[in-house]
């Protein structure tokens, strides 16, 4: 249970919290005038758009739109919450946590979690001990070297060996003084069936530690170093190991992910090793189960497309049909990478090599294609059944392909596949209605009309509010000219009735973060608003060419409607549209002396 932090406290880490030297650790920093300049650490690129200004405490990048204050910042390059980010960056400062009774369950629970990890760490260690160190483990390094597993991997990867007896760990852990209960809860250790004692769980075979995004181990995997069943055994759950949202490797691929734009997820630990030794590090795997929501949605915090590569056998490609159906349900961008040939990414690399590796995850193919394909694999389309029941199965995947021009290609691709006629396929589509199991998404266009082009009114809309932001009491004088809620912006609307609402209530905003509540584009375009250059040296021209620029677009609105109204009650032979033409016509004479302005 995390302890309530008090607004005093948290103030008190953001002011002595330097921006600067806390990203400079993460990203390289180049100063330009009173800003900071780097290649942000959340998107790939090489040309510098994420933009800090130490004074004001805010980063913003204009390649992704991430922004926000220094605790953001934490939250997003470490992967933890804002909570943790604040409790995180109190550590590094040494300041000391507020305190808080916690009931005597919360005592029980943290004491537990604590106990497991630290089980779970000494059993790594321990493992990595017994293969690197010690002769039991010669079997074990024989086996990664013969996988061309190399002693920087085994290391890197924490790799380990658990000896080929009954209770090397158990004897161990025991002489440590650790509780026996402790042991059975971590599953490491299990009660013998007959006769009083306990256990190893894992005897004789090669361990692969399973840590969580922050490196903090949380189960295991042993392979069996021979023939046998079954080939891993991995830990049972316990409530460190949940295999449902744990995802093995992301506790080093999470930084290369955000990096790349994309995360590979392949099948096995195995290929997760291989791949990432080749130097292809944003990859991960989910843990022998079917890849699930929960795992998605975790990947989909460092980029948002995610690419599958299972093994190119049917199973595996039954896997990735799931996968995709649970994918499906985000908005993930989806793809899918097929291997020629070589049952999985590691043999794939040890045969063919990683250049080669590369180029296959170059050409992978979107989720219609491998729908279609995969449907096709399956059918015989020798017969007409066949091909009617291929078609059949086509229809759903045809009709969630939104764009029309890519859709009738692929009709006519089909069509030609299946020997059927184009119109044939139309004429079933349109009498399935919309009866499809896959609706499309295609996030690259909702993408572009989210960032659409930068136009004045925005620009304006920030500048309003930095300066509301600054000096509060104007935004009372920029109301009595612009009503908030005619603003060109949705998210602008929401920003400056929180602040108007704030201000009113004699309340002052210092933390960005007290808006998160609105949602990460607020944030976003609130740091955005707050580091963006000016681009003017007098403040209060600025301020008063926004104020036009933003109070014509409110005239163009309210002109529309006054000159509409009078022209609807002047057909209905009412007179008060001589009011309406009256109120409209005063509207135009502003318009028009504001036009003269600028
Ligand atoms: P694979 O059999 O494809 O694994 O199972 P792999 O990594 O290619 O195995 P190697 O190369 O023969 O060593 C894929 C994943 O399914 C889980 C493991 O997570 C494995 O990596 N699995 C498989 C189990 O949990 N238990 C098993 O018995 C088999
Ligand atoms: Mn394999």
């Amino acid at each position: 249970m995390a302890i309530f932090l008090p607004d005093e406290f948290v103030e008190r880490v953001r002011s002595e919290s330097d921006l600067v030297s806390v990203v400079s650790s993460y990203v390289q920093l180049k100063r330009r005038g009173n800003r900071y300049w780097g290649c942000c650490p959340f998107h790939q690129e090489d040309t510098p758009s994420f933009s800090l200004k130490p004074d004001e405490g805010f980063f913003y990048c204009f390649g992704c739109h991430a922004g926000g204050n220094v605790f953001k910042f934490i939250s997003l390059i470490e992967n933890i919450s804002y909570y943790d980010a604040i409790v995180l960056q109190a550590e590094r400062l040494n300041i000391p946590l507020p305190e808080r009774e916690k009931t005597p369950q919360e005592i029980a629970r943290d004491k537990k979690l604590a106990a497991l990890r630290e089980v779970h760490e000494l059993a790594g260690k321990f493992f990595h001990n017994c293969l690197t160190v010690t002769p039991y483990g010669k079997a074990g390094l024989e086996y990664f070297h013969n996988r061309g597993i190399g002693d920087d991997i085994i290391k890197e990867f924490n790799l380990g060996f658990a000896p080929d007896a009954w209770s090397k760990l158990t004897d161990a852990f025991a002489k440590r003084g650790l509780d026996t209960e402790l042991l059975l809860e971590s599953g490491l250790v299990v009660k013998r069936q007959q006769g009083n004692g306990e256990y190893d769980r894992f005897r004789n075979r090669a361990m692969i530690p399973i840590m969580d995004e922050r490196g903090r181990v949380c189960g295991f995997g042993g392979r069996i170093i021979s023939d046998g069943q079954p080939k891993y055994l991995n830990s049972p759950e316990t409530m460190l190991f949940n295999k449902r949202r744990l995802l093995f490797g992301l506790d080093k691929a999470h930084r290369h992910i955000s990096q790349a734009g994309f995360s590979l997820v392949v099948e096995g630990y195995m290929d997760v090793i291989s791949v990432y030794a080749a130097g292809i590090k944003n990859v991960v795997a989910s843990l022998g189960t079917a890849f699930t929501v929960e795992q998605c949605k975790k990947l989909l915090r460092y980029a948002p497309a995610i690419y599958f590569c299972y093994d190119s056998d049917r199973a595996g490609q039954e896997a990735i049909a799931r996968a995709l159906g649970i994918a499906g349900e985000t908005n993930a961008e989806i793809k899918v990478v097929q291997l020629p040939d070589g049952k999985d990414p590691d043999e794939f690399i040890r045969k063919h090599g990683v250049d080669e590796f590369r180029q296959v995850i170059g050409q992978a193919i979107s989720v219609v294609e491998f729908q279609l394909k995969h449907i096709l694999a399956h059918s015989d389309i020798n017969g007409l059944e066949g091909r009617l029941r291929a078609l059949t199965e086509m229809l759903p995947v045809l009709g969630s392909i939104k764009n029309t021009a890519e859709r009738s290609a692929y009709i006519s691709k089909v069509a030609q596949l299946l020997s059927v006629s184009e119109n044939d396929i139309l004429v079933e589509l349109t009498k399935k209605g919309n009866g499809f199991s896959h609706q499309p998404r295609d996030n690259s266009k909702v993408r572009d009309v989210v960032h659409q082009v930068d136009d004045a009114s925005r620009r304006a809309g920030r500048v309003i509010i930095r300066m509301v932001w600054n000096e509060p009491a104007i935004v009372e004088h920029f109301v009595s000219l612009v009503p908030i809620e005619s603003l060109p912006e949705a998210i602008h609307k929401q920003i400056l009735t929180v602040l108007y609402d704030k201000y009113r209530a004699g309340e002052q905003v210092t933390d960005i973060m007290s808006l998160s509540s609105l949602g990460e584009d607020v944030v976003a375009e609130l740091s955005r608003a707050l580091v963006e250059d000016l681009g003017q040296e007098d403040i209060s021209l600025l301020y008063e060419a926004c104020v036009r620029q933003l109070r014509r677009s409110y005239l163009v609105s309210q002109y529309k409607v006054h000159s509409e109204n009078a022209e609807r009650l002047r057909q209905q032979g009412d007179a008060k549209y001589m009011e309406e033409l009256a109120i409209s016509q005063k509207i135009k004479q502003e318009m028009d002396e504001l036009q003269s302005v600028d």
